[in-house]
């Protein structure tokens, strides 16, 4: 037997038992006369003591021989420790050990496994199994763990059962580049890996399963960051008989039950934003609602008095920072350099002072007198000891410039506090956004997803203006989920795709199983994914989604551990019926 007990659960009630622990060697510290080793497993670390004169002095000599990460046995009786360390749940006690068995040796790890580690990122990736060693790495596999026996705990409760759909399928249109997968018994044909389930889901939905989940590797080869990876993981459902106020109720309650079950947090109210009102008083679809800090258009108390900058720009906008009054002009001067950068392209900024004892002073004291900034002030309801921030130019880009700054400001003054969360829905996103690359409209959610009654009538005349039955779900600015009611009749789908400028033949080519299933009683349906690996880190307090995948890829797609993607062999190309286009081509 390799143990009788692990390495996190031995206290004083075990005193004076003889037990047997494996693990890994966290520290030894040699004093000569006495050895003591930290043994560290998954559940924790115990320390084990050898003491001249108690222990013989082979095993002493043993002890001394080991290194970090060596893998040891021991057997010992529990003793009550000299000092005790009130940090360690394993503190009050120590192991004195009467048997070491070496299990295996190993090299020196190229960081420190701790919890503060010298390694760096791509160190330690290329070490990931190292790196899992260490407790946050740990611990975020198991919040994820818990995670997802939750989400399948619930759902299954709540009669969504869980579908498997297949990995090696035709391309899905949800935006991004596909993978693809080439077919050995089909030369010259691929299979694209799934973007996401959508359309299987749907077929499940018209196969009469009504409820359905599923825990899924969705793939989209897309410029990484933070928050993405080529290969993630969603929650993906979809629902029969449903409208938009169904989903919501459903999977809030879904996310409720996480909030409840892993944080201990109770989420009351979730509102639900339009996209128009999330742009225009947040400059952004994915609004973090932990602060307030609206966006306030000034068009009538800013213009006309003689800034051209304000009198030309199609947008005045501007927020106000509570309190903030007392920034230094290093501090305005950081502000602006940070909204010139050319990740967020302003020209500008314009910063109005409400001092606390009541006197204004701004960037552009030359062209608005004391009367004019307090109408401005008003405009913002602004009190002393405030601090307005203001930009302009062109509408899009200027909210969007405006909502970084939100943000910075926020995180500035300790408003976004990782510990408080808000949950909102965003509804009524746009049917169709253009495209200026490829100078068409493409579907903002999916084709899949149904326009607006009431707007089915502006399709022909003003695409952009029809609102989709789209909704997404937003925790503190973070998108963790989107989903549609969908289409589910052959002649709007049919409409849809001639809107998005599919040929009958390459809508047919492309969807005609989607178009011929709907021919047969496909019920009214709708669903949402949520992205689960963001999940996880928002939960575990990450902006960063690897932190909680055991084996992600790099910002390069990279794999640097199994170092993939890689080569493959000649024949193997040969059998594919492949050609490598070289530079000679
Ligand atoms: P969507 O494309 O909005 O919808 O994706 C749903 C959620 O998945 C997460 N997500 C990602 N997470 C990590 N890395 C990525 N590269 C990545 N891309 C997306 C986001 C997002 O909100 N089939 C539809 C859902 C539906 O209509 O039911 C879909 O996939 O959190």
């Amino acid at each position: 037997m390799y143990r009788t007990h692990n390495c996190g659960e031995l206290r004083l009630a075990n005193q004076g038992q003889k037990v047997t622990l494996s693990g890994w060697v966290q520290r030894l510290r040699n004093k000569g006369g006495v050895v003591w080793i930290d043994l560290r497993d998954r559940y924790g670390i115990t320390q084990l003591v050898f003491e001249e004169g108690r222990s013989p002095a082979a095993l002493l000599a043993a002890a001394k021989e080991v290194g970090r990460e060596y893998v040891l046995q021991v057997t010992g009786t529990v003793v009550e420790r000299y000092a005790k360390n009130p940090k360690m749940p394993t503190g009050d006690i120590e192991i004195r050990v009467e048997e070491l068995t070496v299990l295996n040796k190993s090299a020196v790890p190229p960081f420190m496994i701790a919890d503060e580690t010298d390694g760096g990122e791509d160190l330690r990736m290329k070490y990931r199994y190292l790196d899992i060693r260490r407790n946050p790495v740990k611990n975020a596999l198991l919040l994820r763990h818990r995670m997802l026996q939750e989400t399948r705990a619930y759902l299954s409760g709540q009669g969504f059962i869980e579908v498997e759909t297949p990995v090696l399928i035709k391309s899905t249109p949800e935006g991004a580049r596909d993978f693809v997968v080439p077919s050995r018994m089909n030369p010259g044909e691929f299979y694209a890996l799934p973007q996401s389930p959508q359309t299987f889901k749907q077929l499940l939905m018209v196969g009469g399963i009504d409820k359905y989940f599923q825990l899924v590797k969705c793939f989209r080869d897309e410029d990484l960051r933070a928050d993405r990876q080529p290969e993630f993981t969603q929650i993906d459902c979809e629902m029969s008989f449903v409208e938009i106020e169904d989903i919501q109720q459903a999977f809030e309650g879904l996310i409720k039950h996480l909030f409840k079950q892993i944080k201990g947090i109770t989420i009351d109210e979730v509102p639900v934003m339009t996209y128009a009102d999330a742009l225009a008083q947040y400059g952004s679809d994915k609004p973090d609602i932990r602060f307030g800090m609206k966006f306030v258009e000034l068009h009538d108390v800013a213009r006309g008095k003689g800034f051209k900058v304000f009198d030309s720009a199609e947008l005045v906008v501007g927020i106000c920072a509570r309190g903030a009054a007392g920034y230094s002009r290093k501090q305005l001067d950081a502000l602006t350099d940070f909204v010139k950068k050319p990740q967020i392209g302003a020209k500008g900024l314009v910063y109005i002072k409400y001092n606390a004892e009541g006197s204004f002073k701004s960037s552009v004291d030359k062209f608005y007198t004391r009367e004019d900034l307090q109408a401005i002030a008003a405009k913002f309801n602004a009190r002393p000891g405030d601090l307005m921030l203001v930009l302009s130019g062109e509408a899009a880009a200027t909210r969007a410039a405006l909502n970084e700054l939100r943000l910075k400001m926020g995180d500035d003054l300790g408003l976004r506090d990782p510990n408080t969360y808000k949950v909102l829905w965003v509804v009524d996103f746009p049917l169709l956004e253009w495209d200026e690359e490829t100078q068409r409209y493409h579907a903002m959610h999916h084709p899949f997803t149904s326009p607006k009654k009431e707007d089915m009538a502006l399709l022909d005349t003003a695409p952009g203006k029809v609102r989709a039955n789209a909704y997404d779900m937003v925790i503190n600015g973070v998108e963790v989920g989107g989903g549609s009611i969908r289409i589910h009749d052959q002649e709007t789908q049919s409409l849809m795709f001639k809107h998005l400028g599919f040929s009958e033949a390459e809508a047919k080519a492309q969807f005609g199983f989607l178009m011929q299933a709907f021919t047969y009683g496909a019920p009214p349906h709708g669903g949402i994914a949520f992205g689960f690996d963001r999940l996880c880190a928002l939960f575990g307090g990450s902006d960063s989604i690897r932190d909680y995948i055991a084996f992600p890829k790099n910002n390069a797609g990279r794999d640097v551990m199994i170092d993939s993607p890689s080569p493959i062999a000649p024949a193997q190309l040969e059998e594919l019926r492949i050609r490598l286009k070289n530079d000679n081509d």
